[in-house]
């Protein structure tokens, strides 16, 4: 693999400035966000009054506890442009999150805040180590969703030469990898784990292609899956975090040359852990639910937005900022199995241990009787025979006993068997 670590020159001044330095940018910024959505959202003053919070009471990072969560279902209550704090007409851009029940979260942007975003993803395109004059072909879908443009405006920022391919087609994704050179793809895990059959399909080398780097986000992903991808691709395998409600790609992103967590863009964006039961603030290092302020957003700014996604804050290590550790998984996507608690990517860690087995897979959620069953559909790896096959799905079925302790059925299905999603997985499939 290449190096592509970024000289420190190359750097953001921010992404070299003191604890202390970043600390008081916070808090002015805090200071000004939190009068921004106090004087210009009606739904946010009165939340704030209702809590008994004002913007002119906060001295010091600490004082923002005071303060409300705010959550998908006020976003939604306020369906579509309620929580704009600038005029309509100094909108834009707009986006929305999927929704896949009811009305899908709207979020706008301000010409300066589809700046500062660019920036920030191109900054985060560096981090892993993207440099100007790269081609970087884009794989996350164009459109409502944040993945393609955010890339998009992050990689023309940087100085590449963007491909914008969105999802789909994988076999036109094969060839234009092959014609066209790119140095870094942007695409979710899973889809680039078709892309990759997809190529052997058609007898290309994964590990043969121009490809060095690969930025991987928008869904949950492990350790194991970077190794698999690294070593399949023979490229730097990165991970990029964000959600469209606080911006898009870009909140938080690795460094190449570390590649141990993604460090929070604390400059625009203030990360706090929290207990999801008891709403109190953690300190760092304890898992919790990340919990989100935006320090600069002007069209719609979010105050401790809760994104249901579970880590912990660590120290900064490749920059100051601090980092969260890779995302297990959402809360929403918690399966509770007798008790148990479990996320797909326990098992995703889990299949890459069984060599048989190829990292295609469901969690299937069915009731019998009065018990939640779970079955896991895997595939197996093409040219492993079905006989063999079988006794790697009794290993999972086993390895899940011993580590995580709970029974679950392994269905092992035939090469291609799972459907390939174009953007984010849909790991669980829930029959009750
Ligand atoms: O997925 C934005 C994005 C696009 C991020 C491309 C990275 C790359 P939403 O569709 O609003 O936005 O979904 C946000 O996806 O709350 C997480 O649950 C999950 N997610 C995003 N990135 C990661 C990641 C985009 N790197 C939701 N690891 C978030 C784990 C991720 N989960």
């Amino acid at each position: 693999m290449q190096d592509r670590t970024p000289s420190p020159a190359e750097l953001d001044p921010i992404e070299r400035a003191s604890l202390d330095e970043l600390r008081a940018l916070q808090l002015e910024r805090l200071r000004w966000s939190l009068w921004h959505a106090y004087d210009n959202v009606p739904r946010y003053r009165a939340m704030f009054d209702a809590a008994g919070a004002h913007p002119g009471d906060v001295r010091e990072l600490g004082d923002l506890a005071a303060f409300p969560f705010t959550d998908k279902a006020v976003l939604r209550d306020n369906y579509p442009f309620g929580m704009f704090a600038v005029p309509r007409e100094q909108i834009s851009r707009l986006h929305a999150s999927s929704g896949t029940t009811g009305r899908p979260t709207v979020v706008g942007y301000t010409a300066d805040d589809v700046r500062t975003w660019a920036r920030l993803v191109a900054r985060s395109i560096r981090a892993a180590g993207g440099r100007r004059g790269d081609r970087v072909h884009v794989a996350y879908g164009y459109g409502l969703f944040t993945g393609g443009l955010g890339a998009h405006y992050g990689a023309e920022e940087l100085g590449c030469t963007v491909i914008p391919v969105s999802g789909g087609m994988t076999e036109r994704q094969v060839m234009l990898i092959n014609d066209f050179e790119p140095d870094i793809i942007m695409v979710t895990p899973s889809y680039m784990l078709a892309i990759v059959d997809e190529m052997r399909r058609q007898g290309i080398d994964p590990r043969g292609t121009s490809l060095a780097v690969g930025i991987f986000g928008a869904e949950p992903w492990t350790e194991d899956l970077r190794g698999e991808i690294e070593r399949q691709l023979d490229i730097h395998a990165v991970d990029i975090y964000g959600l469209s409600e606080v911006m898009g790609p870009g909140v938080a992103s690795e460094c190449v040359e570390t590649k141990d967590g993604l460090h929070v863009w604390e400059d625009h964006f203030y990360p706090e852990i929290i207990d999801p039961v008891t709403g109190e603030v953690l300190p760092d290092g304890e898992t919790g639910e990340l919990v989100f302020t935006s320090l600069s957003r002007q069209a719609m700014p979010v105050v401790r937005y809760r994104t249901r996604d579970l880590t912990r804050l660590l120290p900064g290590t490749a920059r100051p900022m601090r980092r969260i550790e890779k995302i297990t998984g959402r809360s929403d996507d918690m399966i509770i199995l007798r008790g148990v608690n479990l996320f797909p990517t326990q098992i995703e860690e889990l299949i890459l241990r069984v060599p048989q087995l190829a990292p295609h897979f469901q969690c299937l959620l069915t009731r019998e009787g009065r018990l939640d069953a779970l079955t896991v559909r895997v595939e197996r790896r093409t040219g492993v025979e079905p006989a063999a096959a079988e006794l790697a799905g009794r290993e999972l079925a086993a390895l899940v006993k011993n580590t995580i302790g709970v029974s679950l059925a392994v269905d092992v299905i035939e090469p291609d068997g799972v459907e390939r999603s174009m953007g984010k997985m849909r790991r669980i499939i829930d029959h009750r």
